[in-house]
């Protein structure tokens, strides 16, 4: 249909535990909680899209084995297209190892394993998906052959591109001309740009050397301190962020891009999308876990109803 979204990037299986702090080198530290569930910033967004109520695809790559099969029955359960996912014959399914600390911050290490083989082919195996598609996501937690053939398609299809650049890897800045929506974080904004994002007023400059590379609409994610949209060079938007209670701030990123794109496949104007990505983010962090702890958009919509959150121009 009109409204479905091709979402392209990793899957992995999340290893979690909390921590009451983050261990030094050579530390050992007495945590708790394990918990192990669907993870990887392709599988997140994905999954954050599909429980908003959107028609998904996602295209990744997976082991042959049992994180592998489980992956399926996850995204089969969740009514995501997963006919688009490739099953690697050597590499098993990745993981990432998470600490999640008191505060609700978390430190990631992951190994791509299978979803990092994902090359060219595989996104050309996925063109039509991508040709009926209203909106792409993609992200940076790949093999960068992925994120250039997902541009490719984009353009040649005319669809609209949102590029997460998660976890930030160097790529070449033509590429942005590409992009309709960047979503950095402060830490990614910063590595793109040399310049160091800490708060509005920085994540402003940042934005505009980004638009001079040609990516039409920036938005950059400042966690508790909001977000910032900029189309061009005199406007510039500032979304105070909903306030919820802290359980794991982790896969907020991907409930953010997930949500924005779930809005703008309905062709939500771009402030309202803002304001409803900033919700799904908010509902995401009271939850501990990645794709499992993706709301659902009666909640959203109900975060929404209870607590305007401020936009300022
Ligand atoms: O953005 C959060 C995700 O990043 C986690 O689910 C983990 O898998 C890492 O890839
Ligand atoms: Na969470």
């Amino acid at each position: 249909s009109n409204e479905h979204i091709t979402v392209i990037g990793s899957y992995v299986v999340d290893l979690m535990c909390q921590t009451p702090h983050m261990p030094q080198t050579g530390e050992t530290v007495l945590g708790h909680s394990f918990r192990m569930g669907e993870g990887g910033k392709g599988g997140n967004q994905a999954t954050a899209a599909s429980r908003l109520g959107s028609m998904v695809t996602l295209v990744t790559r997976v082991g042959n084995d049992d994180f592998g099969r489980a992956a399926l029955a996850f995204f089969e359960k969740e009514g995501i297209q997963h006919n688009r996912i490739a099953i690697d014959p050597v590499e098993t399914t990745g993981v990432a190892l998470i600490l999640v600390d008191n505060n609700g911050d978390n430190q990631i290490v992951v190994s791509l394993g299978a979803c990092g083989q994902l090359e060219r082919a595989d996104i050309e195996a996925a063109e039509m998906e991508i040709a009926n598609s209203a909106i792409m996501l993609v992200q940076l937690e790949t093999d960068l052959a992925a994120v250039e053939a997902s541009l490719e398609f984009a353009t040649k299809h005319a669809v609209p591109l949102i590029l997460n650049p998660a976890p930030f890897q160097p790529f070449d800045l033509a590429w942005l001309k590409q992009v309709t929506y960047l979503t950095p974080n402060e830490t990614e904004a910063s590595a793109l740009t040399g310049i160091t994002v800490h708060d509005q007023h920085s994540a402003m400059q940042a934005a505009n050397k980004l638009l001079e590379y040609g990516v039409k609409n920036v938005i950059i994610t400042l966690g508790s301190k909001g977000a910032i949209i900029k189309q061009d060079h005199a406007s510039c938007y500032w979304f105070s962020s909903f306030e919820v209670e802290v359980a794991d701030t982790t896969g907020a990123g991907d409930a953010f891009n997930g949500g924005l794109a779930r809005a703008l496949s309905r062709g939500t104007p771009l402030l309202e999308a803002m304001r409803y990505a900033s919700a799904v983010a908010a509902l995401s962090v009271t939850r501990m876990g990645t794709a499992a702890a993706m709301p659902l958009e009666h909640d959203v919509l109900e975060l929404m109803h209870k607590q305007g959150n401020r936009c300022i121009p």
